[in-house]
């Protein structure tokens, strides 16, 4: 039997308590945990409400706020970290499920699909589903990325959604990784980087599930609406750059369904008021920090403070960026945080540019060969 947690931070309380209904009422489902950041007003209105659904259905609903248990910026980790816990110490079932309380398309099969592939004795679920070709942009350039350069013969660069909110973990999994300092002090957004790698890390198999109706949750405005995230998933893959990864666990992706043309055709952020970004925000560190990376990178980025370049930052140049920010990014330096953020900028908008303007299948493919050819010149050459 199970357990379902939703972590929320100011949502729609009518979307969460709709999921909160759909995952109680699930045949596997003995209790629904839904985890607040603070006792904002979805969270009263969830706490208002769960009494009534703990009755009329016989299980456990409960809402409650985080524990602070890390030492990164109170965020997202601790209220996974929080549901962990309960799980292990109020309850005894077998699996753990989380799903982010924004999903709009949640329904019983989310559940059922990571329950039969538990039954099949994967220590590990993880939900993908298909987006837009420029969403996702953290994903892949960050996440996908840093699995490849760090672990290229590992199976993390091969996850699909390696930043993904939806998973099931059995109990063996929790525990290990309750008892881990490194995923317990990681309660920012480095949370679901933290999550995916120690699961590989500690040996544990993985499936896949593919849900083709997918999460439809909104899109971004402008790339700033990232940039907490990018930093802290960064500095979380930073973190771990020196820790050993087991090659060869096992890893089996379901294969995907027909993507719909709503995702095929979605923008994933607003691009004139990200293009703008990059000739905002400089100082003279910055342009000195510049320095450190390779030419073609220093002077293109230099150009975009009074004239926007984007070709320069192919694959290539992406990967040297990359090798040298593991190398030098200082995470609590404000001109690393806001170089970071461009040469990122940069980065998505020449993709965007010249890749996914050719269209949704040939982005894919071309993002999927680029984690391939990434992992390949890192096991050369690490
Ligand atoms: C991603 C999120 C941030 O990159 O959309 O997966």
């Amino acid at each position: 039997m199970s357990v379902v947690v939703f972590p929320f931070k100011r949502e729609d309380p009518d979307v969460l308590l709709k999921n909160v209904r759909i995952a109680v009422a699930h045949p596997r489902v003995r209790g629904v945990v839904c985890i607040g950041a603070d006792e904002d007003a979805c969270f009263r209105a969830a706490a208002a409400a769960a009494p009534e659904i703990a009755r009329a259905t016989g299980k456990q609903v409960e809402v409650i706020v985080q524990e602070r248990i890390g030492s990164k910026r109170p965020g997202k980790g601790d209220g996974m970290n929080t549901g962990l816990r309960y799980f292990l110490t109020k309850t005894d079932h077998k699996r753990i499920h989380f799903y982010d309380a924004d999903i709009l398309s949640f329904s019983e099969e989310w559940i059922t699909k990571a329950e039969d592939a538990a039954d099949q004795g994967y220590h590990v679920v993880r939900h993908y589903f298909p987006r837009a070709s420029t969403d996702a942009m953290i994903t892949w350039f960050i996440t996908r990325t840093g699995f490849a350069l760090l672990w290229p013969r590992s199976e993390l660069p091969r996850i699909e959604q390696p930043l993904g909110g939806e998973l099931l973990l059995t109990r063996p999994v929790a525990e290990a990784l309750v008892a881990d300092p490194r995923v317990q002090a990681q309660s920012d957004w480095g949370i679901d980087t933290l999550y995916t790698f120690a699961t590989v890390a500690g040996g544990f198999s993985m499936y896949e599930t593919y849900l083709g109706v997918g999460k439809l949750h909104k899109l971004y405005g402008t790339l700033t609406d990232l940039r907490t995230m990018l930093i802290e998933c960064f500095s979380a893959l930073q973190s771990l750059a020196e820790e050993k990864v087991p090659e060869g666990t096992v890893h089996h992706v379901e294969y995907q369904g027909p993507v719909s043309e709503t995702v095929k055709t979605k923008i994933g952020y607003n691009f004139d008021g990200t293009l703008a970004l990059l000739a905002q925000g400089w100082t003279e560190r910055q342009l000195a920090l510049l320095d450190l990376f390779p030419a073609r990178v220093r002077d293109g980025l230099a150009c975009c403070r009074s004239f926007p370049q984007l070709g320069f930052m192919d694959d290539e140049a992406w990967y040297d960026t990359y090798r040298v920010l593991l190398r030098e990014f200082q995470a609590d330096d404000p001109d690393w945080q806001e170089l970071l953020f461009k040469l990122w900028i940069v980065r998505v908008l020449g993709y965007t540019v010249t890749v996914a303007l050719r269209g949704y299948d040939v982005a894919m493919h071309h993002l999927h060969g680029m984690v391939e050819r990434y992992a390949r010149r890192a096991a050369r050459a690490p």
